[in-house]
């Protein structure tokens, strides 16, 4: 992973922090070619505020790379542009309640960030259980409550599994049961070492799966470019032209209902493990704004951030 700032020698080595891509490895001189290209070809429209159809080319775009690298199935009018993931909670929030959801499934362990942001969207996260084939889709039955689910079948954090193929099905027939919809957290899915490339499960269920996706880990976490591929009455009910998130969540856990299978595991450790290893914290929170959402290389530990 890149430390150290372009143009100097840097610090030498890898810190293999989970979630930091190869920052090394960015395209500066394309990244600034094109911008400086699009920058020249921009009409005076486009400078103006963004409206509902906003950057119509870059949903082309888009939409034809997700189509290609992806196997989804992706109408450029269906896509919203946004800033991540989290950023991308927020936005379906409306259309998830106005479909009368109040409660979302996720994972565990999982991305802490994401099921913090589902309970600072005003929906209620629900715990279901991941183990070496992924989430265990069976539980999403006994949890009731819950008719929506954020689910990273690709390469599931912090875990690194694959949502076994049966599961995926499983998943895709559950959520046309309950018409709710999953939302697919893209996480990591472009890189493949080991395996094959595993298609996205919008491409199976286009009517039923929210694919959220970003450059954070393609490109950089920097560009905060992300997008939302979903049906519209998920997405019809949000503003399409400024970014809602990201906003610290609230450290705040809302319990689970009783019909919702056990409680989430959380990691133990304390702030110096937190600094020093990256696996051991991968699903720690932090208990004030300002905290890391994981350990940062160089930085020394902070006593005052503390992990569940
Ligand atoms: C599980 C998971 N999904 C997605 C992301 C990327 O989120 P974003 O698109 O907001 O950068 C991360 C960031 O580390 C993550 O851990």
């Amino acid at each position: 992973m890149a430390r150290g700032r372009a143009g100097t020698a840097g610090r030498p080595g890898t810190t293999l922090l989970p979630g930091v891509p190869d920052l090394r490895a960015f395209p500066r001189k394309r990244w600034a070619d094109m911008v400086r290209a699009a920058t020249t070809e921009l009409t005076w429209d486009e400078l103006g505020y963004p409206d509902a159809a906003r950057l119509p080319r870059l949903r082309r775009q888009l939409a034809a790379y997700l189509a290609r690298g992806r196997g989804a199935r992706v109408d450029p009018g269906q896509l919203v542009v946004c800033a991540g993931r989290l950023d991308a909670v927020m936005r379906l929030r409306r259309g998830l309640r106005a479909a009368g959801h109040t409660h979302v499934a996720d994972e565990d362990p999982g991305w802490t960030q994401l099921h913090l942001t589902v309970a600072a969207a005003g929906l209620t996260p629900v715990a279901i259980p991941v183990d070496e084939d992924g989430l265990r889709v069976d539980l999403l039955h006994q949890a009731t409550a819950a008719r929506a689910v954020i689910v990273a079948p690709a390469h599931q954090f912090p875990t690194g599994v694959v949502l076994a193929p049966a599961r995926r099905a499983e998943l895709a027939d559950w959520a046309r049961e309950v018409d709710g919809p999953v939302m697919e957290d893209d996480y990591d899915a472009e890189f493949r070492y080991d395996r094959h490339p595993v298609g996205a499960l919008q491409g199976v269920a286009p009517d039923h799966v929210a694919l959220l996706g970003s450059l954070s880990k393609t490109l950089s976490p920097a560009v905060r470019l992300g997008w939302i591929a979903a049906p519209e009455r998920w997405t019809a009910a949000s503003p399409r032209g400024t970014p809602e998130a990201p906003r610290r969540p609230s450290s705040t856990r809302t319990p689970s209902p009783a019909s919702s299978p056990p409680a989430r595991t959380t990691a133990t450790c304390g702030p110096p493990a937190c600094a020093t290893n990256a696996a051991a914290t991968t699903s720690c929170a932090n208990s004030r704004p300002g905290c890391p959402d994981r350990p940062s290389a160089g930085r020394p530990p902070d006593s005052t951030c503390s992990c569940p």
